[in-house]
């Protein structure tokens, strides 16, 4: 069984990246499983810690979880054309202390949501480019960009079946280059 870890890019309670994650969460299956994996409480990076062999607790916790995982999805909003500064300090934390990053070589996949009209593309790309440093191979295309997301929502708070639809195709092509890539 290979797991899949989705990592989100925003801390607040009503989120639509996570309401995006909860989605795409039950299309991994079969020899496929996904969770959330938080990072709420990650103290921000500081290698002082590291060069003192005193990381935090959550840290070592967080770089022993994603050792664990075989691929991540990282799902994220747009915060002033950028990546916001919570999924940036999680890949930080997970890349050091130096030779010891524990994203190297995960498949991985990029979904941007914004309420925004272009569906938080300057978060996504810059988000890839950290991916190129930290060798994670990332799906090229298709490419993930949800815009207006808020009005992607169902009465009930629900992502809505045309969005979902466009999600699925996104998952069964990320699927198909993780087991490319892992076989
Ligand atoms: C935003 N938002 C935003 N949207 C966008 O398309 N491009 C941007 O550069 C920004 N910048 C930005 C900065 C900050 C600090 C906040 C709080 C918000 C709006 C953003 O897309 C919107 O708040 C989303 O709802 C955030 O995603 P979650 O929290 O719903 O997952």
């Amino acid at each position: 069984m290979a797991k899949i870890g989705i990592i989100i890019g925003s801390l607040r309670k009503g989120s639509f990246n996570r309401k995006v994650a909860e989605t795409i969460l039950p299309m991994f299956k079969g020899d496929l499983e996904a969770d959330i994996i938080e990072i709420a409480e990650l103290e921000m990076y500081n290698q002082d810690l590291d060069d003192e062999s005193t990381p935090t607790q959550a840290w070592t916790d967080f770089r022993e979880k994603i050792k664990l995982y075989d691929g991540i999805v990282f799902v994220t909003p747009e915060y002033n054309r950028s990546v916001p500064a919570v999924i940036k300090n999680a890949i930080d934390v997970g890349s050091r202390p130096y030779g010891a990053n524990v994203w190297d070589g995960k498949p991985a996949a990029v979904i941007t949501a914004s309420t925004g009209a272009i569906g938080g593309f300057g978060s996504n790309h810059i988000l890839r480019q950290s991916l190129v440093f930290v060798n994670m191979p990332t799906l090229q295309q298709p490419e993930a960009y949800l815009g207006h997301i808020d009005s992607s929502i169902t009465e009930d708070g629900k992502i809505d079946q045309r969005t979902s639809d466009y999600l699925q195709g996104i998952v069964n092509s990320y699927i198909e280059f993780f087991k490319q890539l892992t076989k």
